[in-house]
């Protein structure tokens, strides 16, 4: 049975060098079939680290009785207008509590603190993709009432923009651009990683229809 938090017990702080390894251990366990058979998360936190638009500055776990529990990792993208101008914004990703603690508000506090200290740092809209169950609730809204698109002026049903700054977003249309480090992504090389890590068995569950479905949908008014 899982315990209850009890909120003073937690520390969010940036991440460390030396919690690297904790990260991706926590990341694999909380994303394991959750999307895909398996997962590459945890890969993808261990590159993302090395890439031009990673920002530790934003970067930060919750400690829980000394453990880490949760996760947010930051990096740069990018909002480009029909005249092709672009302005630098935020996406996280992944994000991640231990699924011993999911749905005990982990996810909503670790995300809080990081927009406070992202809006500390001058930045004022932040763009995911994910499920809205996971994301409406902080604030996030379809990409759609931004005029914020995939290009081909495609709104998924899984984009979601926040507005840090409120107002920031002129109703303009801008394109989605993400940092390219999801081309670094590679099956064999998840799959060489993964075998550093203690043998975990791949399934289905029904989250991968439903974020299919999410990630294949899109608004239109
Ligand atoms: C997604 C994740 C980060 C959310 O963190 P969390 O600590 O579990 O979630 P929280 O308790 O902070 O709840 C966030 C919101 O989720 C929703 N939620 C909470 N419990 C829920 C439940 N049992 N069922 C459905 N939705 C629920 C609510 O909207 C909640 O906000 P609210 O309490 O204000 O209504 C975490 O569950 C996780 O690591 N999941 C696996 C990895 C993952 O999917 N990451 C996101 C990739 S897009």
């Amino acid at each position: 049975m899982k315990t209850q938090i009890n909120t003073q017990d937690i520390i969010i702080r940036l991440e460390q060098e030396r919690d690297y390894r904790a990260v991706e251990e926590l990341t694999r366990e909380a994303f394991w079939n959750v999307y895909t058979p398996g997962c590459s998360e945890h890969y993808l936190a261990h590159i993302m680290r090395s890439h031009r638009d990673f920002l530790p500055e934003l970067t930060f776990v919750a400690e829980y009785r000394g453990k880490i529990a949760a996760s947010i990792m930051y990096m740069k993208s990018w909002l480009e207008d029909d005249d092709g101008n672009r302005r630098e914004i935020l996406s996280f990703g992944p994000i991640s509590v231990h699924p011993d603690y999911q749905r005990m508000g982990l996810g909503k506090r670790i995300m809080a603190h990081s927009f406070a200290e992202a809006k500390k740092l001058g930045y004022d809209a932040v763009v995911i993709f994910g499920n809205p169950e996971n994301y409406v609730s902080s604030g996030f809204k379809c990409s759609r009432r931004f005029n914020v698109s995939m290009d081909g002026n495609y709104f998924p049903v899984s984009l979601f923009v926040l507005e840090l700054k409120p107002g920031t977003l002129d109703g303009r249309h801008y394109v989605y651009r993400e940092s390219d480090v999801i081309t670094l992504l590679d099956d064999e090389k998840v799959a060489e990683f993964n075998r550093s890590f203690p043998p975990k068995e791949k399934g289905w569950m029904p989250s991968q229809e439903k974020f299919y479905i999410y990630s294949h949908s899109s608004v239109n008014e």
